[in-house]
């Protein structure tokens, strides 16, 4: 049974001016203990909302379809309270903005003792003891008299820290990163990817990295699920999707990705245009008025996301002919 299993999961939000719109379409996947999957695609695509949907955060106009099962458990029959005591446990959660999971008025020492006592019934000064430990573990200089600051005595970076040393602290089963780095420079950005990594290779964390950005999948990811417009169109190892991609739009997407060989300065190749509106995908391929290789089948049927062994893609043409008119693609 794998850790975390993601099943035909659908979000559809109401709208006031106007029908509901679905941002999520029937997507599933699975995390294996210890395992690091990427979710990967442009902004808009559905990532976020379908880690909150699977932990039960959605917006209040939001409705959850399908199964999300942590150790055959279905969170989404949990209730709030349950699903609470899971959240920062056995699942921990970080993201691009990390003042958003820290409260201001509370020192960094308030806010990480009190997730450990809440959660695993330590004393004050064993839960202080615990906490400078994390932070110097991830590099934190003079941990014993920082933890007694508040949050924006730090930068942004050392903030991502303090959540990534709570997360460390909670051992949990599951750390779900949602754009950790988007906000921080290159060399900060780096760090922190060094730090997940060490998280998983160290303490055998499952990751579930939720990012835009082709190159810091390639940094930790060993599965990758590229979604375009609430859907997965392509998912596989992350290897043989770097050597091989499958769906044009996963072209488009290490297209984008700066070439380690590429003379510099150096354009990237962007894909042109933009992806639908939420619920402005016609009745064809949502990736079909940006493809260059669309065909009139792709403009009237959705394709299915078809697994082939270990890899899955949703796209009418064939995959041979599409890897013979794509040279160069990839790291
Ligand atoms: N409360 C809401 N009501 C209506 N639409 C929403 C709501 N929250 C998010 N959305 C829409 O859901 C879509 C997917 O968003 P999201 O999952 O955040 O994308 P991303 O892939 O960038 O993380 C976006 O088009 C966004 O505007
Ligand atoms: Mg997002």
């Amino acid at each position: 049974m794998a850790l975390l299993e993601v099943n035909h999961l659908g979000v559809r939000f109401a709208r006031r001016d106007g029908p509901p719109v679905t941002v999520v379409h029937d997507v599933s996947f699975a995390l294996e203990a210890g395992g690091t999957l990427g979710i990967v695609g442009e902004s808009g695509s559905g990532k976020s909302q379908t880690v909150m949907a699977m932990l039960g955060l959605l917006a209040s106009n939001g409705r959850t379809f399908g199964q999300a099962r942590l150790r055959g458990e279905d969170l989404l029959a949990m209730k709030p309270a349950a699903l609470n005591r899971i959240r920062g446990d056995r699942i921990a959660m970080i993201f691009q903005d990390p003042m958003t999971s820290l409260n201001p008025f509370l020192t960094i020492e308030r806010q990480m003792t009190e997730a450990l006592q809440q959660h695993r019934r330590l004393t004050r000064r064993e839960a202080r003891t615990r906490a400078i430990e994390a932070l110097e573990r991830v590099r934190i200089p003079d941990a014993a008299r920082r933890i007694g600051m508040y949050p924006h005595e730090f930068s942004g970076g050392m903030r991502q820290r303090v959540l990534i040393a709570t997360a460390l602290m909670m051992e949990p089963d599951v750390l779900i990163a949602d754009e950790p780095t988007t906000a921080l420079d290159v060399t900060v950005q780096a760090q922190i990817m060094a730090l997940l990594r060490e998280m998983n290779r160290e303490r055998g964390t499952a990751i579930l990295l939720i990012t835009h950005d082709m190159g810091v999948v390639a940094e930790l990811c060993d599965d990758v699920m590229v979604m375009y417009a609430g859907r997965a169109v392509e998912k596989a190892r992350a290897d043989a999707l770097f050597a091989r991609p499958q769906h044009p739009y996963t072209v488009g997407l290490l297209g984008a990705l700066p070439r380690l060989d590429a003379p510099i300065g150096a354009p990237l190749r962007t894909i042109p245009g933009n992806p639908p509106l939420p619920g402005g995908a016609g009745m064809g391929c949502a990736f079909a008025p940006r493809c260059v290789h669309a065909f009139e089948r792709c403009q009237r049927e959705v394709p299915p996301l078809h697994a082939d062994g270990a890899r899955a893609r949703a796209c009418h043409l064939d995959a041979e002919i599409l890897l013979q008119s794509t040279p160069g693609v990839g790291l």
